[in-house]
Formats: structure tokens, sequence, C-alpha cells
């Protein structure tokens, strides 16, 4: 009988597409999986030998992963991996403890703390939501003056996550990051993200180009995927003077601005993991 392939989902955009393509060329049969017509019970039996996880709410997915693996599917990626990628702080005390060069971060749980966190790393600092992507609900706070009026606004306005600060130091970056894909244990491309904004995610419309992967990237981005546990990844650098620093890893892996540049088949390299992984 052929693989049969889950795919968690609330959106079909165009990585799913490509993803469903490649896995059907090999004979796996798809199974999809919409997060949003699903009931879930604690020990589920299902119709897929492993899933591939593709949610874009984080919410959504590391429940389900949860309870997927509770009931023996193996995902990709994991439930853990998923909760430490999802939450930076998680995310940087990985980084941390396996020695990974990174933006200094410090946390602060009020107002009053997070100014003086902020004081403490130096202006100017980024704010960011401990739970987010897509560039959003990033601050750039470059002075004194602007620090406590969005520290007002955020201790109003805020959510459970949005009392959570995490503070980074802001680090001049040549107009550009690297995103780098970590698939398996092989970092398989990467791409510059530029943009004359600060914020370089090319879904706040940063341009992408090819970027070699040099030994020192490799290694970097092999060693953060073994940090937060492994699997389909994506990386974030920024370059320094002093050589590469991680600002994050990604679970649900956007690949579609980086086919093109990269030459490298991202979707069929994933679809190639996750039938590998049922061999294991
Ligand atoms: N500390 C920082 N210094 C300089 N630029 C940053 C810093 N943190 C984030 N950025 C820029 O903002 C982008 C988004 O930040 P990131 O932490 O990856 O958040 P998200 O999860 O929303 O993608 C990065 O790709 C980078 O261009
Ligand atoms: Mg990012």
């Amino acid at each position: 009988m052929s693989l049969r392939l889950g795919i968690l989902f609330s959106r079909i955009r165009v990585e799913e597409k490509l993803l469903i393509e490649e896995a059907t060329k090999r004979g796996v049969q798809v199974v999809k999986v919409d997060s949003r017509q699903l009931t879930m019970g604690l020990n589920g039996s299902y119709e897929f030998d492993v899933l591939l996880e593709r949610d874009v709410s984080h919410s959504r997915t590391i429940y389900a992963l949860n309870l997927f693996q509770n009931s023996g599917i193996k995902t990709v990626n994991s439930y853990e991996v998923a909760l430490v990628c999802g939450d930076k702080v998680a995310t940087t005390k990985a980084l941390e403890d396996a020695g990974i060069p990174s933006p200094e971060v410090r946390v602060a749980f009020t107002r009053e703390t997070a100014l003086q966190a902020i004081e403490e790393i130096g202006y100017p600092v980024v704010l960011k939501p401990v739970v987010g992507s897509w560039g959003r609900l990033l601050a750039k706070i470059n002075d004194r003056d602007a620090a406590e009026a969005l520290l007002e606004h955020k201790e109003h306005l805020g959510s459970y996550y949005h009392s959570v600060f995490y503070l980074q130091k802001f680090i001049e970056k040549p107009g550009r990051d690297i995103r780098a894909f970590v698939v398996g244990d092989e970092t398989i491309c990467a791409i510059y993200r530029a943009s004359e904004h600060w914020i370089t995610n090319t879904a706040r419309g940063g341009g992408a180009s090819y970027c070699p992967v040099t030994t020192e990237l490799d290694d970097l981005c092999l060693r953060s995927a073994a940090a937060v546990g492994g699997g389909v990844l994506a990386i974030d650098l920024m370059e320094t003077a002093d050589g590469l620093l991680v600002n994050e890893v990604n679970y649900t892996v956007e690949f579609r601005n980086s086919v093109d540049p990269t030459k490298v088949n991202i979707p069929s390299r994933i679809i190639d993991y996750v039938i590998s992984v049922t061999k294991e």
C-alpha cells in the first residue's frame, strides 16, 4: 500500500500546492487535514502514516501536533520543535544553551522593568511579541521617549502574549539578512532578504536573492537546527563585522520566494525528507 501523508493546513497556499504536487508525483497518497474541520480526541485514529504540519496558526498547530503524536502519528515537525520555534524566548534559550551566537536578549514582564531592560541593553532596541511572524508588531525603539510611549501603549492594549516583553539589541546589519533552509541534516539553500526598511521579511516587501551556503553559514544552521530539535526549518541570520548571528528559527517554513533565486526545489526536498522519516 502506498504511503499516506496527512497535510495539516487551514489555507492551501502556493507552498501547500507545491508540496501536494511533489507528494503525488511520488505515488504518495495525500490526505488533506483542514484544522478548521477537525475534532480530536486524546487518542484518535487517523488515516495517514505521517503528518506534515503546514497550518498558518501556531496555536492550532501545537495542540494538533501534541494530539497527533499522542495517537502514535509521526509528525514533521515534531510538537516539541513547534513549541520551541513558535516562542521567541524558548528559541533564544535553546540557541544560547547550544552556544550559538545570537543578539543580546532580555525578557521583562512589567512596563517598569521593560524600560530598565531596554536601558541596560542600550538604544536602539527591538521589541517583539514572543509569538508572531511575518515581521508583525516589531518595534524599533530609538530613545527613552519612544520606549516610554510604546510600553504604556502595550500595557494598555496588550493581550496575553504582549504582557511578556522580548527585548533584543538592534543589530546594524547591511540592509539585508539571511534566510537559510535546513532539511534534516543539510542546509539545502539560502537567500538574502534585502530591504530599505530594517524589517526584511519577504512578507513585508524584502527582496529575495541567492546567498551562497558558506561553511560558516552551514555550520551555524545545522547547529541551530539541532538546538531546537531538528526537522524542516528556516533560520534567520544577521551579518555583523564579528560574524553571523542567529536571530530566530522558524518551523512552518515558507519558501515560495526562495525556489527561483536558489534553483533548489525546496518542496521536493521536504517531501523526500518526510518520506525518509517514515522509514526510521
Ligand atoms: N535585533 C534586530 N536587529 C536588526 N534587525 C532585526 C532585529 N530583529 C529583527 N530584525 C529584522 O526584522 C525581521 C523580522 O524579525 P524576526 O525576529 O525574524 O521576526 P518574525 O518572526 O516576525 O519574522 C528580521 O528578518 C530582520 O530583518
Ligand atoms: Mg523571521
